[in-house]
């Protein structure tokens, strides 16, 4: 495993990321961490989430030859890791199968989670529904709107929605419900954070977690080209999958790192969620990163197409592969990703969520007739019929027909 990026006692990542909350959520962290640090070396404990991982979500996920795309590009050979095939249609199941993991080994008894395109709330719903743990779901209002399908999964599985009226009505403002709502309850309550975001332990937590993917597709393509990948890329939200997809490659210094994230109507207009190439360093839900914020340090409200992207912030980790240049960061307008999202369609017979859209628009974007004979690993993250009604409603195609 790689060890390039471990944070410090503190939970920093080079400057980035920290424990920025109130006195009352700070045993609470200091009691998850220290929980979380001895689980994670416990066999049961390993033995349990693999048993999961193999049975209840359908792992490894494979990794397929994306061929009529790299036909179509007529530059690299392209691989999709496919997380869009586990159960509950996204990569968010494997980190909420650790977190619930370690709630029940702490003894909480109430789970609460923020979402924004919904997958983070239906992967947290499905795995209180398996392990009987009463479920609140915060979620803005805009968001369950556009992500109308994942609300319903939500209460068939038994969750309780609690809509957000305030500020954007999205992901940012649903985190800042969720952590009012754990203050509060302190004693028997686990918030599943869902992306390398928040206050450490969460970022390298959730990265663990979701490192599943990185480790699978390295032994995976070592196997199919008998080398290691030029190119990873990988969409960024929060950053839970992209970092779970990088982390076991950080030390390959040949592998490029790309992250791709959702610039909305252009990173320069004020429509955009592209913190890194947009955004300043601040601080935003307990962690010091790159924020985007105006000139008195208010954070802004984000846009973009995709509920999952639609976030103001990052996880620290990325902050700091930016600023040391590991990785590099692009971002992709609404536009661009949905074009992607039919084009990825049509060729591949998959149909992306527009999360990796984002990711693949850049694929199609800077690797059209370059980088002959190199090999590239996207991840596809994520499904697309949460999606649908969006992209029909933007590509005018009356679902009523
Ligand atoms: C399919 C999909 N991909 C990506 C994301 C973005 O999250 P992260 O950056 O943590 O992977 C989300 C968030 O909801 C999602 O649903």
């Amino acid at each position: 495993m790689s060890n390039y990026n471990e944070p410090n006692k503190t939970g920093r990542f080079g400057q980035f990321g920290g424990m920025y909350v109130s006195e009352t959520l700070m045993p609470l962290l200091i009691e998850l961490d220290q929980a979380y640090s001895k689980i994670k070396k416990d066999k049961n404990f390993q033995k349990e989430l693999k048993d999961l991982f193999n049975n209840y979500v359908g792992r490894p996920s494979p990794l397929f030859h994306a061929a009529n795309i790299s036909k179509y590009l007529n530059g690299p050979k392209v691989y999709f890791k496919r997380d869009e095939l586990n159960h509950t249609g996204a990569h968010k199941i494997n980190n909420c199968l650790g977190q619930i993991l370690l709630a029940k080994k702490m003894g909480k008894t109430r789970i609460i989670a923020e979402t924004g395109a919904g997958q983070h709330g239906v992967a947290t719903a499905t795995v209180c529904a398996l392990f009987g743990l009463e479920c609140h779901i915060y979620m803005g209002s805009k968001d369950i709107i556009r992500q109308k399908p994942n609300v319903f999964r939500m209460k068939l599985l038994g969750a309780n929605i609690i809509p957000v009226e305030s500020g954007s009505k999205s992901l940012k403002d649903a985190m800042n419900e969720a952590l009012r709502d754990w203050i509060k309850n302190v004693r028997d309550t686990f918030y599943i954070i869902g992306s390398t975001a928040g206050p450490h332990p969460y970022p390298k937590m959730v990265r663990d977690f979701q490192s599943i993917i990185g480790i699978e597709a390295r032994a995976q393509i070592l196997v199919q080209e008998k080398k290691l990948p030029d190119f990873l890329i990988a969409c960024v939200g929060g950053g839970s999958n992209a970092m779970g997809l990088f982390y076991p490659f950080l030390n390959d210094k040949k592998v490029s790192i790309i992250g791709v994230e959702a610039a909305g109507k252009g990173a320069k207009t004020n429509e955009t969620a592209a913190t890194m190439t947009s955004g300043t360093p601040g601080i935003l839900h307990g962690s010091y990163s790159y924020v985007l914020q105006d000139s008195d340090g208010q954070i802004k409200e984000a846009h973009s197409i995709s509920a999952g992207l639609d976030y103001p912030g990052v996880g620290p980790e990325h902050s700091h592969l930016k600023k040391s240049q590991r990785a590099k960061y692009f971002g992709i307008t609404d536009k661009e990703a949905l074009k992607a999202f039919q084009l990825c369609s049509k060729l591949e017979g998959i149909i992306p969520a527009l999360e990796p859209s984002h990711a693949l628009a850049y694929l199609f974007k800077a690797f059209k007739n370059k980088h002959k004979n190199k090999v590239v690993i996207l991840n596809l993250c994520g499904r697309g019929d949460k999606d649908l009604f969006t992209a029909a409603k933007e590509l005018g195609f009356d679902t009523d027909e």
